[in-house]
């Protein structure tokens, strides 16, 4: 017996990184997955595949509404419901590039005092309204369906903690782990569940040659008790037992995968 048995789950950001390790996850519990995202998603449904599930990869771009609903309606169409989301496609930067790197220094381009709106605007745009469109089809659909759902959004330690040189991201992920939060509420007697995967740093393409940088490094282990960039499958781990019913009476909570970030 899988943990998600029968289920049909949707992912954004399934082509890369922490979506793909938690849409191959889900399809070794059980799941039939639909993966949305801007890069090609075929290695993904290969995996899938690979399981014995099905998989489906439709080109979204989650700033799209009209995008994130044609992704939800895909998968009624291909598997005739949906149980799970994530919504895991995110960037670091406006040019997709990580940015912990910088020191934010008051000439840096990264600096909140230089920092040009448009950059700003295009991290918010992905990482909130692209959060918020993926969230909302997923949640129309399990209303209508009417017997409740799971919605997993992944934040990031950045949600509570600040860096510098990287304010756009670290405003949006406090903005996903709030709307997780408010959206929990409105939904909490639905049976639509809303719940947040706030990973610390996480090796995948986002953070790509970080251990190979040094100073950048040292300071990403200086927050990072066990001393050790995370696995993507140890956040996909952390999505399924939101996904799951075994998370049956918590919602709007936040489960971070970090290292220990948090413990002091
Ligand atoms: N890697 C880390 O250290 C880390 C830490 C905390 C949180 N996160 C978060 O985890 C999530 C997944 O990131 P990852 O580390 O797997 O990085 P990744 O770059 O491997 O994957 C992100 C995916 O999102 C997709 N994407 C970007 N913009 C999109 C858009 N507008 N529409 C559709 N798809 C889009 C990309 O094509 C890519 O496939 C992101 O939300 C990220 O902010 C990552």
């Amino acid at each position: 017996m899988g943990m998600l048995d029968g289920k049909v789950a949707v992912l954004t950001g399934g082509a890369s990184g922490i979506g793909r390790a938690t849409a191959v996850r889900f399809a070794e519990e059980g799941a039939d997955v639909v993966v949305g995202d801007l890069q090609d998603g075929a290695e993904t449904v290969a995996l899938v595949e690979k399981t014995g599930r099905s998989a489906r990869y439709v080109r979204t771009d989650t700033t799209s509404e009209a995008d994130c609903d044609a992704l939800v309606a895909a998968a009624v169409e291909a598997f005739g419901r949906v149980d799970v989301g994530v919504a895991a496609a995110g960037i670091a930067t406006a040019q997709g590039a990580s940015n912990i790197r910088t020191r934010a220094a008051r000439g840096d381009a990264t600096h909140v005092v230089n920092i040009e709106p448009d950059a700003f605007r295009r991290v918010l745009d992905v990482n909130v309204l692209g959060v918020l469109f993926t969230d909302r089809a997923l949640a129309r659909q399990m209303l209508a369906q009417g017997d409740g759902g799971s919605i997993v959004n992944i934040a990031s330690t950045a949600a509570k903690i600040p860096l510098a040189g990287a304010s756009p991201y670290c405003v949006s992920k406090a903005g996903v782990w709030m709307l997780t939060k408010v959206m929990a509420l409105e939904l909490a007697t639905t049976g639509v569940r809303v719940n947040a995967v706030g990973p610390g740093y996480t090796d995948t393409p986002m953070i790509a040659g970080l251990e190979d940088d040094e100073p950048a490094y040292t300071t990403a282990m200086s927050i990072t008790p066990m001393n050790r960039l995370g696995t993507a499958a140890e956040s996909a781990a952390a999505c399924l037992y939101l996904a799951s019913d075994e998370s049956s009476f918590t919602t709007g909570q936040i489960l971070h995968p970090a290292g220990g970030q948090f413990t002091g």
